[in-house]
């Protein structure tokens, strides 16, 4: 089929690219003139594991462009994947929506499907379909349907390929039809459903898994006050199918571009009808803490953090991407120099677009090792495998004073038990040999 993807972030690209890989000829368009000559060219504006060898495989199905006219004038179905991001009072922006929608108005001279892929709140492919049909320049027939992803940042193309479900908001056959057409060889169970239903499907996904967080979180620092371990407690709740063992990973929070935007939107949209979403209100005030609680750790070793020299461990919200959106680290590291903290840091792929954010003020190492040189304290934010890989003796060897705040929980706490060492995690006991 004939399909054109608006947007080439995580969602367009990767939707645009993995719907090549099912055989359709597909056209990726996008504002910015020196991202589509990367893509031209075979190369990934984003980090994502996977992406760049499919691109490479399927360009022969690929085209990348500035042109939307030419995309959208006679394309069987156009999928808009542009970013929706959070406005000030929390609400979706969805300026970036009306934009694709116009110009899909002004271009589209054959009948033709839009579907959003883009995640927004709940009646938006309602006023989508009448904005457009309103502005069309062509006497021509257009359907909107909704079509919600369910990709994570690092594993995104395994996701869209064998998505755990594929989500289709139609509002009549023709729609429903269309979009069975373009997902015919994907291998993932599929839901019909109507739009209204298919929105509310993705933000209470999102924000389900941010509430399993939040509530692993509250739990895991509540172990910390009664001496009971929250791996052993994840893991005792896991057996249990109803609850399930996935997103039960106690830790500094969650970040990203989609949980922390997507509870907040939806918790603005029940106010807005006026019904709060009371727990989606305490998942984001439990987030918002959480992020700060190793700092509340290291104030109990060092009532100053003056003249410090901080070793921080990852910058990415996780690891597998060089996404910043929302990072705990960001939080942390503004905190860190405002208080007078001097920091060498190490993550493999985030250390340039971190630098963007604080220019100059912190020192980026190659090795995951080499961040730890004469630290008094460390900060682990990202669970990377060269963090990971690190050893107790790696932090008392290199360490001026081995604190060792783990965000993340990558080591074991006895592997630290023997040491002179401080090794404080989420929801586990501290090892304090040295105080
Ligand atoms: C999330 C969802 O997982 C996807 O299903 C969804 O499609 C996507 O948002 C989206 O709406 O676009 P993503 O933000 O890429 O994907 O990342 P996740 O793997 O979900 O992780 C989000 C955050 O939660 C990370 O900071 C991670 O460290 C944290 N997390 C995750 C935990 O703290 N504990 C866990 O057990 C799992």
């Amino acid at each position: 089929m004939k399909i054109a993807v608006a947007g080439t972030g995580y969602v367009g690209l990767v939707t645009g690219v993995c719907l090549a890989e099912h055989g359709h000829l597909v056209t990726c368009v996008d504002v910015d003139e020196k991202k589509v000559e990367l893509m031209k060219k075979g190369v990934s504006p984003i980090y994502e594991e996977g992406l760049p060898e499919l691109m490479v495989k399927n360009m022969e199905r690929l085209t990348f462009t500035t042109d939307y006219a030419s995309a959208y004038r006679d394309a069987e179905v156009i999928f808009i994947g542009v970013g929706t991001p959070e406005k000030v009072d929390g609400s979706a922006n969805l300026k970036y929506v009306y934009t694709v929608a116009k110009q899909i108005a002004q271009s589209v001279e054959k009948d033709c499907v839009v579907v959003v892929k883009s995640t927004v709140p709940i009646g938006t492919n309602d006023k989508v379909e009448d904005f457009i049909r309103s502005n069309l320049v062509h006497s021509v027939n257009i359907d909107v349907a909704s079509n919600p992803e369910f990709l994570a940042q690092g594993t995104a193309v395994r996701d869209t390929l064998h998505a755990s479900r594929i989500v289709i908001g139609a509002g009549n056959n023709r729609c429903r039809e269309t979009l069975e057409k373009v997902y015919k060889t994907f291998d993932s169970p599929k839901l019909i459903t109507d739009r209204r239903s298919a929105e509310m499907i993705k933000y209470a996904s999102n924000d389900f898994l941010a509430l399993k967080i939040s509530y692993i979180n509250e739990i895991a620092n509540f172990c910390e006050t009664i001496g009971a371990n929250i791996e052993d407690v994840a893991a005792g709740m896991g057996f249990d199918s109803r609850i399930g063992n996935k997103f039960l990973k106690a830790g500094i929070g969650y970040g990203g571009s989609c949980f922390p935007k997507d509870t907040k939107a939806l918790h603005w949209l029940g106010n807005y009808y006026d019904q709060e979403f009371k727990t989606i209100k305490a998942a984001i005030e439990v987030n918002d803490n959480q992020k700060l609680k190793l700092l509340k750790k290291a104030r109990q070793y060092y009532p100053s953090l003056e003249g410090l020299q901080v070793a921080v461990l990852g910058l990415a919200f996780k690891p597998g991407t060089n996404d910043l959106r929302e990072a705990p680290s960001i939080v942390n590291v503004g905190i860190l120099l405002d208080d007078g903290a001097s920091i060498r840091a190490y993550d493999p792929v985030a250390a340039k677009a971190f630098d963007a954010l604080y220019p100059g003020k912190l020192t980026y190492c190659d090795q995951a090792k080499e961040a730890l040189n004469g630290a008094d304290l460390c900060f682990i934010f990202t669970e990377w495998d060269e963090v990971r890989a690190l050893t107790p003796e790696d932090f008392c060897s290199r360490m001026k004073t081995p604190i060792i705040l783990d965000g993340r929980n990558c080591y074991s706490v006895e592997s630290f038990e023997a040491r002179k060492v401080v090794y404080d995690s989420i929801g586990r006991k501290t090892v304090n040999t040295l105080f």
